[in-house]
């Protein structure tokens, strides 16, 4: 089993159903404080079942969803498909598109699941498809010195918050033999320092690079905002 067929099919990532409501509402706010303007053109890139994109949507004029997993894409179509201003793409799709389409662009909890050549690829394709001046953000991103023991308990005063502390203690033990850790312990995530991540904003030739507070609950893991030049 590949990340790709882990995300394409059924798996227990998030504890329970409040713990995937609560997660997306906090992505989606997180991601509506960078919509530059009401019409701005945003790319969700994967996004996951992006629970919350209704919202997004109505805080911009245009929202991708880019999503890999066909079953997934599938999802997204269920749910927001009927929105005229959101749009459903494969990555492939997003690659197609005409250069400079975008306001802004997101990657939320997406390239710690790419390789370093996957992710300097992304990076040459956001940069086209962005406007001259608008944004990308690289939320989620985890550093190298980044425990999983960190994530649990993260996780825990999450669900303590959230009102679903025993679903988040009962999903960490799930997850000891789950398919998550064991690919995890298979292929690893990719981990990135902030240096590190600078030098390939900078190589794709991304400017004025800026670390904003992180997406989601886990303020151990980082943000990147940076620019197309104008
Ligand atoms: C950890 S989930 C994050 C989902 C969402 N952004 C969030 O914050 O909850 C990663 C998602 O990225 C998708 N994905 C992985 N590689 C991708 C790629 N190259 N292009 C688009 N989506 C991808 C996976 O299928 C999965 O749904």
């Amino acid at each position: 089993m590949s990340w790709r067929d882990f995300w394409n099919g059924e798996h227990a990532i998030y504890v329970s159903p409040r713990h995937k409501t609560l997660h997306y509402r906090q992505i989606a706010t997180d991601l509506i404080a960078h919509i530059p303007s009401p019409e701005a053109t945003v790319l969700d890139h994967g996004c996951g079942e992006a629970l919350d994109a209704a919202r997004v949507a109505a805080a911009c004029g245009k929202l991708f969803l880019c999503e890999a997993a066909p079953n997934v894409r599938d999802k997204l179509r269920g749910q927001f498909g009927r929105l005229d201003s959101v749009m459903i793409a494969s990555p492939e799709e997003v690659a197609a598109l005409p250069d400079a389409t975008f306001d802004l662009v997101v990657a939320n909890s997406l390239i710690q699941y790419l390789s370093r050549d996957e992710l300097k690829d992304l990076l040459a394709t956001w940069h086209r498809r962005l406007k001259p001046g608008a944004a990308l953000v690289l939320a989620d991103v985890i550093p190298p010195d980044v425990s999983p023991l960190t994530d649990a308990t993260q996780l825990l005063a999450f669900g303590w918050r959230g009102g679903f502390f025993l679903a988040a203690l009962a999903g960490l033990v799930c997850t000891v033999f789950s398919d998550y850790r064991k690919l995890r312990a298979q292929y690893g995530l990719s981990t990135y320092t902030p240096e590190a991540i600078g030098d390939l904003l900078r190589e794709a030739r991304f400017v004025d690079i800026q670390r904003p507070a992180n997406f989601g609950h886990n303020p151990h893991r980082m943000t990147f905002k940076a620019v197309r030049p104008a």
